[in-house]
């Protein structure tokens, strides 16, 4: 017999249900959004060599993945529009056209769900542009920042105008979600929410989302998205979306970037989302293929993280299957 107690954090983790009763973090399937690409001109669904399991859809295809996806019980969709070649131009043009295919796609998916879920739209120009940027280019090629954002400004009505409940500008221009939101305003969508990229970094981990929605761009996007190096700036970045009025805040990619979103879950009070991005989903895609690592338990893992980590709402092409795993 000894008066010290014995100190030992192991009886917490000693079965399953006492790990289950002291969990500090939970995955629900409400807080999952899937993102799904919807192209035009295609006849049926066409996979993503670099995202297996994930397709660029048809319109048709995409109602019914989105009703799928809904009933097992995510919480969101955040649509993606890929034009046919042809239809892509210097401004973008398809981007704000009734007829383009991401307005033509938010309006079927709306007319289904109603709102039995939130409808999200990626309110950027680079799947729209021959060229490939997120904005327009001035006559030195730079992205011009404030002719974007009359760009951006007739993309978000025409998107709300579409059915869509939320819009995602993810392009990084100074002064879009204060563009975004008087423009909806004006236009009388002053229910239609912002979640802004407030903190989009310059990844090599969006590569296989360029496949995925057959992008243009050759270089890159370092004039505008965040540099890796630099954690402070996302406060600042925070600070003047808050200002200019997101309803809700995302930090993106996810899994390279916790410490950026602990910062943002720390120092607001809206809502805050991670997005899992394409590269994120490939390398443990890929890494399961092979047998490396257990797929189903790495995907969970690395979700739970980033809700750890502070995200409420977690974009993850998982969303769907892991909201069937989670129910
Ligand atoms: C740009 C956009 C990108 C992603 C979402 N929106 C790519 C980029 O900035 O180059 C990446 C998403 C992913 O990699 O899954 N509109």
């Amino acid at each position: 017999m000894t008066d010290k107690p014995t100190i030992r954090p192991r009886r917490l983790r000693s079965s399953a249900a006492m790990r289950r009763l002291v969990a500090e973090t939970e995955v629900a399937p409400r807080q999952l959004v899937l993102p799904m690409f919807v192209a035009d001109g295609l006849a049926e669904p066409k996979p993503i060599a670099s995202m297996p399991g994930v397709v660029q859809h048809t319109i048709d295809s995409l109602r019914a993945a989105a009703e799928e996806a809904v009933a097992a019980g995510v919480g969101g969709l955040m649509l993606f529009g890929v034009p046919r070649a042809a239809d892509k131009d210097a401004v973008g043009s398809g981007a704000d056209r009734v007829d383009g295919i991401l307005n033509r796609a938010l309006e079927a998916v709306r007319a289904d769900l109603g709102d039995a879920t939130v409808l999200m739209a990626d309110t950027c120009l680079d799947e729209f542009t021959d060229h490939g940027h997120c904005g327009v280019l001035d006559d030195d090629s730079r992205v011009d920042n404030d002719a974007t954002l009359e760009r951006y400004a007739a993309m978000a009505v025409a998107q709300a105008r579409a059915g869509a409940h939320v819009l995602g500008p993810s392009g990084m221009m100074d002064g879009q979600i204060a563009a975004i939101r008087g423009a909806l305003d004006n236009a009388g969508f002053t229910d239609t929410a912002l979640l802004a990229y407030t903190a989009k970094y310059a990844s090599a981990f969006y590569g296989p989302f360029r496949d995925a929605v057959d992008s243009s761009l050759d270089g890159d996007r370092r004039t505008y998205q965040q540099d890796s190096a630099n954690r402070t700036e996302a406060l600042r970045e925070l600070e003047l979306d808050l200002a200019e009025g997101a309803d809700m805040v995302m930090v993106k990619p996810a899994m390279g970037y916790l410490d950026v979103l602990s910062d943002v879950a720390d120092h607001t009070t809206v809502p805050v989302a991670a997005y899992q991005v394409s590269g994120e989903y490939s390398m443990i895609s890929a890494a399961a293929e092979r047998g490396w690592i257990d797929r189903r338990a790495a995907v969970l893992e690395s979700i739970t993280s980033i809700r750890r980590a502070g995200a409420t709402i977690v974009l993850t092409y998982w969303a769907a299957e892991a909201a069937g795993w989670l129910r």
